[in-house]
């Protein structure tokens, strides 16, 4: 299980409450893959984190747009991989390829490592710029919210185990 550490905290509350949430969702697929690959599990898990993931990049993305952070385009398209990993890990689940456990919990332990530790950090300086850390439970302004995420359409379906 993963436990949050001081060194995934961004400093700013709302980003590092957000990604605590992160974390309690890999603990699940955890759970899940410790369940012989519970598929009923795991489709919850895809579920949580694809609710998770429309919320918490629609939070990213908005600052970054507020504070017309530098790398907006570079991060939001790390953001549109990750969503599209996740839709292609409930089609494998969904055609009855429920082995692929093993490799949902590495690809979420590798979001937090290279995502949250690496690329989440670089707007560190400029939402703190901002005045973000100042500020608690902050608000997003309504018109931003309507960032959407764009999840481009799955090109092939071929490698798709079949049972
Ligand atoms: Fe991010």
């Amino acid at each position: 299980m993963i436990t949050w550490k001081d060194k995934y905290s961004m400093g700013i509350s709302r980003i590092d409450d957000e990604h605590k949430k992160f974390i309690d969702i890999i603990n699940k697929a955890i759970v899940a893959k410790e369940h012989n690959n519970n598929p009923e599990e795991l489709k919850e898990v895809l579920h949580e984190i694809t609710i998770f993931a429309v919320s918490h990049f629609s939070t990213e993305e908005t600052f970054m747009i507020e504070f017309n952070y530098a790398e907006y385009h570079s991060h939001k398209k790390e953001h549109i991989l990750f969503s599209n990993t996740i839709i292609e890990f409930f089609n494998k689940i969904i055609d009855g390829d429920y082995q692929i456990a093993d490799k949902i919990v590495e690809c979420l332990k590798q979001w937090l490592i290279n995502h949250i530790l690496l690329t989440d950090k670089k707007y560190v300086g400029c939402f703190k710029e901002n005045g973000l850390h100042l500020l608690h439970n902050h608000k997003l302004p309504i018109i931003l919210t309507k960032v959407q995420l764009v999840i481009i359409p799955l090109k092939h379906h071929s490698h798709i185990k079949r049972n």
